[in-house]
């Protein structure tokens, strides 16, 4: 896909000439002469203009081509020169954005034309409905096809924007439709929204602008761990996460939530003379697209907006929308379905609730109301009891719910759960089903409130809650028959020591046999017995013996992590090996010595620095050892230089296509040479699509999945060559 960035031109902008920038400030504050202003303007002007280019390939392509900390390097620059210079900070300098106001309260504003609602539809039909009805409000034929533009219907908050005199000057929740709260300052701090516009090249003084405001789900999920650990209370949904994030007091709390923001519609347009300059365009696809050329985030064509030819094309493209809502990076609840000519939109008219030119088409429900039967409590590997609320089998978008996880229980406390209410449970894109809240006013009286055991539900054991933990645990480690088998189902797992159909229920078997307690076991099996077993037999015995014996070279990292050690995950693991030659080395790691390891947190220390004060664990490192299983570490596992500032250092590259003038043993070496590492294949964490010509379904994929795209003289600039 080819952009092209609406505002300045941008041949000045590359790397040299940030360098040249960067240089120019140094010697600009030592010289302090006064021709400095002069120059500090043309600077700040500049860099403006720089950062503006960034921020809009960043928060509305999600195309970014310099990293956060040279962003950051920019920012700080044009701070530096406006404190110095406070004379030069525009209205919309993107430093404006961090605003300092406390909102105390929201002002009241009253919206320059009503922002009504949608009509709704649920299904085929009403779709078919609507476009008679639309067909008879403007007297058109019934075999007439009329052109529909179809976009996704966002499920966040909605915002009003007044554009003036090309300056972002106001910005409003919906409210009652007519009024709304006023929450400019926060508006501001989301970067997918421009403080300026050039709505003045199309003869625009004023302007209003609808559009909604939404967290990426995967942002979502990222805000809520963070909440987690400060021991926030979690948001339900994304929806509430940004509605609640328009309203907050405090912008910058509002810019650590990430919120986006879509504009669907310009609903109010007039000159210097106040006349009404909608009507240059006619129709409201060309509104969109000229506001994607202002700089603004909107549904984009023709993956996230289609200009439909008749009914039967809207229907199929709201059932496909429908089919992988689940895959989009944000939530929706629906599509809307605009007549696309703006003739028509003014013949249809509006109700006193909605115009009668759109409709909302609803996908299925992704809440439900169900009886919430029992509660189940199930002990995990470590220890911890989860509650578990077996419910009334229900149907949520598609999928059939028959339990949903209850946390902890403190959750069942803050929700008022009892024994036999009926909760409302969601299913929100990838998050697992949960339960909103339980329906107060459909008790009879029936209902049990929830005694939460204070023991062990396997073993019986009295439960601990460790200060500051919301979970109860089991404490017997090594005795909890659901600790041991799960320990030992994690240590064989696929990140762990990948033994190949060495599953969940050969373990249970297994263990039950009295076969297996510990993870040395399973490098003594006798595989005359198993060949023995029921289901078993000679071959399948043989197959497990080959893979169990292939886990023995499993690098030393991957050991470490199947121990299942709290704390001690994947990354952190790759961390400690990357310093030891033997995982037993690390008995002789103080906690402040493991601190001082980047990445590795106090909790991590600790609880490593613990488990290696008692011998069981070296002890059985040993005994691995003696088994032949390998404890140390891999050449490929020890430390890696990497130069952070290197351009493509932890960034990933891959080529598509026929490249202009590089060969792929080349570009990959280009891409190793500058810090990075070269891709195999598309996934979201691709870092960089280097695309030629005949580029084909990778390209597809890398812009589906919002992966940067660069041309072979982009990428090449990028490693400054
Ligand atoms: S057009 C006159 N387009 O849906 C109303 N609305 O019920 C015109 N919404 O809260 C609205 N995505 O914020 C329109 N692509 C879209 C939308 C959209 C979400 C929201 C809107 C409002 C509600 C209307």
């Amino acid at each position: 896909m080819f952009f092209i960035y609406p505002f300045t031109t941008l041949s000045m902008y590359n790397t040299k000439q940030q360098q040249q920038l960067f240089k120019q400030s140094k010697e600009l504050f030592k010289a302090a002469c006064p021709e400095a202003l002069a120059q500090a303007k043309n600077m700040s002007l500049d860099l403006q203009a720089l950062i503006r280019y960034h921020e809009w390939r960043y928060y509305v392509l999600d195309q970014p081509i310099i990293s956060d900390f040279e962003y950051d390097s920019l920012f700080k620059l044009l701070e530096a020169i406006e404190d110095k210079f406070p004379e030069l900070i525009t209205p919309d300098s993107p430093t404006q954005r961090v605003s300092n106001d406390l909102t105390s309260d929201f002002a009241t504003v009253t919206h320059l034309t009503p922002m009504l609602s949608l009509d709704n539809s649920y299904n085929a039909e009403d779709i078919f409905e609507f476009d008679k009805r639309v067909k008879k409000l403007v007297n058109a034929e019934e075999d007439l096809s009329i052109d529909y533009c179809v976009e996704p219907k966002f499920d966040g908050g909605t915002i009003v924007l007044v554009y003036e005199n090309d300056q972002l000057v106001r910005a409003a929740t919906r409210g009652n439709g007519a009024q709304g709260e006023e929450i400019t300052n926060n508006a501001k701090v989301i970067g997918a929204i421009p403080l300026s516009a050039k709505f003045s090249d199309y003869g625009i003084q004023k302007v209003e602008l609808r559009g909604e405001v939404l967290i990426r789900k995967d942002l979502f999920e990222k805000v809520n761990d963070r909440r987690a650990k400060a021991g926030e209370a979690l948001f339900a949904n994304p929806r509430n996460a940004a509605t609640g994030g328009l309203r907050m007091k405090d912008p910058k709390q509002v810019r650590e939530r990430a919120l986006d923001a879509f504009i669907y519609q310009m609903g109010f347009a007039v000159n210097e003379a106040g006349t009404d300059v909608l009507n240059q365009f006619t129709t409201h696809d060309e509104t969109i697209q000229t506001l994607e050329k202002l700089g603004f985030k909107v549904p984009k064509l023709p993956q996230e907006r289609k200009v439909c030819k008749g009914v039967g094309e809207v229907h199929e493209y709201c059932q496909n929308w429908e089919a992988q809502r689940e895959e989009y990076a944000y939530e929706i609840d629906g599509m809307v379905i605009k007549t696309n000519p703006l003739a028509l939109q003014e013949l249809c008219g509006y109700t006193s609730h909605h115009p009668r030119w759109a409709i909302a088409y609803k996908f299925k429900a992704k809440q439900a109301t169900t009886k919430l039967i029992d509660i189940d409590y199930q002990v995990g590997r470590t220890g911890a009891v989860t509650p578990v609320a077996k419910l009334e089998p229900v149907e949520l978008a598609g999928v059939t719910i028959s339990s949903v996880s209850l946390h902890n229980a403190d959750q069942i406390k803050e929700k008022d759960i009892h024994v036999g209410d009926t909760v409302l449970v969601e299913r929100a894109g990838d998050v697992i089903p949960y339960i909103v809240k339980a329906m107060e006013d459909l008790r009879d009286g029936s209902e049990k409130a929830v005694v939460y055991p204070s023991n062990c539900p396997v073993c019986k054991t009295e439960l601990t809650r460790p200060e500051g933990e919301a979970v109860w645990r089991c404490p017997n480690t090594m005795g909890c028959e659901a600790q041991v088998i799960g320990n030992l189902i994690h240590f064989v797992s696929k990140d762990a020591m990948n033994i190949d159909g060495f599953g969940e229920a050969y373990i249970e078997r297994f263990y039950k046999e009295g076969w297996l307690s510990s993870p040395a076991d399973i490098y003594q099996l006798d595989y005359a017995k198993i060949a023995e077993l029921e289901g078993f037999g000679e071959r399948s015995a043989e197959k497990l013996r080959k893979a169990i014996d292939e886990s023995k070279n499993t690098p030393a990292s991957r050991l470490l992590y199947g121990f299942g050690i709290r704390h001690i995950g994947r990354t952190n693991s790759k961390i400690l090996i990357a310093e030891v030659e033997d995982i037993r080395d690390l008995k002789d790691w103080k906690e402040e010595d493991l601190i001082s390891l980047s990445d590795i947190g106090p909790k991590a220390a600790q609880q490593l620095y613990t488990t290696f004060l008692d011998e069981t664990l070296i002890k059985l490192l040993d005994k691995f050892a003696e088994l032949g299983v390998n404890t140390k570490r891999l050449e490929s596992e020890k430390k890696k230089i990497v130069d952070e500032n290197a351009p493509l250092a932890n960034k990933t590259v891959l080529f598509t296509g026929s490249l202009p003038t590089l060969k792929r043993a080349q570009a990959k070496k280009l891409v190793e040479e500058a810090g990075g590492k070269a891709a195999s294949g598309v996934s979201s964490k691709l870092s960089y699509l280097v695309a030629g010509e005949k580029a084909g379904s990778k390209l597809k994929k890398a812009n589906d999945l919002g992966v940067t795209v660069l041309t072979e003289e982009e990428f090449l600039e990028l490693i400054g060559k």
